[in-house]
């Protein structure tokens, strides 16, 4: 266990060792436990994080804000569009000023080869940790609280075959983060790792050259698979969910249009009876219900998208505590 990481900045999770990853899912876990006992925990009494965020969010934002309240600090809510960066406000203004103001920096920054360079930016102009409520090419606090989630409900990942799939959805094109920040974090803790998508949403080459050598360093495998119920047979667990063909296209108008030839990549019943018997359905939300999956799966036995939610909550305040 790795105990010394204040001042860190969590952008993805492969700059963490393995050590100090095992150190977060701990201190996670002793936190969901304090909380289920009602004990009062406020390792961050009187701290404050600012949360920028560009882009809509539901779970990160209140999660984050009431990891802070339990902490018995503050998080203090910028939507950047309310903030003078249209007015001129640079990476720096922002990672100098708010560094001064702040003990920690999270930041939502979605945008197609702009969002990592800009929280990498205001990280490196910063003197408090910079977090990343997802960028356009990672989302390390919903890898890390999926891999909690894994191992509370299926156990040691070297055991497994997770599923990442691609499946269909016409709300937008969505960022392929989830996907990249799985198979890069479900490879570190050993897993078999089935990447399963569509010729033409193909992750980032050097993110998925990276999976490979984690599953060769963590005696886990990854592979890549074209068919979306080849991926189905036999898994552990099923993470099926949409992203763009950013790769391919960085227009979202023609990406939507490719991801129309493959309306069938929906997760049904008959989808999930191919996975092993006891497998498990995941998936971060917003979902695109009855599009990318059917309610039958995403409210049935096969489902534990409320635990991935929860343990969202969990991670955060770990590495929030850990690092600020
Ligand atoms: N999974 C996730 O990041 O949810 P939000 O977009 O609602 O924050």
């Amino acid at each position: 266990m790795q105990t010394y990481l204040h001042g860190r900045d969590m952008i993805t999770t492969q700059e963490w060792t393995k050590d100090e990853l095992n150190t977060v899912i701990d201190v996670a876990i002793d936190l969901k436990r304090r909380r289920a006992l009602g004990e009062l925990h406020p390792l961050l009494d009187d701290k404050v994080l600012a949360m920028l965020f560009f882009f809509s969010s539901t779970r990160t934002r209140a999660s984050f804000e009431a990891g802070m309240a339990q902490l018995g600090g503050h998080a203090m809510f910028l939507d950047s569009t309310a903030t003078q960066i249209g007015h001129g406000d640079t990476w720096k203004e922002i990672g100098d000023i708010l560094g001064r103001y702040d003990d920690g920096i999270a930041i939502r920054q979605v945008d197609w080869g702009i969002g990592n360079e800009y929280i990498r930016a205001v990280a490196n102009a910063s003197r408090v940790p910079v977090l990343n409520m997802q960028c356009d090419q990672y989302h390390p606090f919903q890898a890390l609280a999926d891999l909690l989630t894994v191992i509370e409900q299926k156990g040691d990942p070297r055991k497994l075959t997770i599923n990442v799939s691609y499946a269909y959805a016409s709300s937008y094109q969505k960022p392929i983060s989830v996907a990249q920040s799985e198979i890069l974090l479900m490879t570190r803790f050993g897993a078999n790792v089935r990447l399963t998508r569509p010729p033409e949403f193909k992750l980032q080459p050097e993110i998925v050259a990276q999976a490979q050598e984690n599953a060769k360093k963590y005696h886990g495998s990854f592979e890549i698979l074209e068919d979306f119920d080849e991926g189905m047979v036999g898994a552990d667990v099923v993470y099926a969910k949409s992203w763009g063909s950013m790769v391919t296209t960085s227009d979202h108008e023609e990406s939507a249009k490719i991801s129309e030839n493959y309306t069938d990549w929906i997760v049904d019943p008959r989808r999930m009876e191919m996975a092993d018997e006891d497998a498990i359905y995941m998936h971060p939300l917003p979902a695109d219900r009855n599009i990318e999956v059917t309610d039958s799966v995403i409210d049935g036995r096969w489902s534990r998208v409320f635990d991935q939610a929860e343990n969202r909550l969990h991670v955060q305040k770990a590495v929030m505590a850990l690092t600020m």
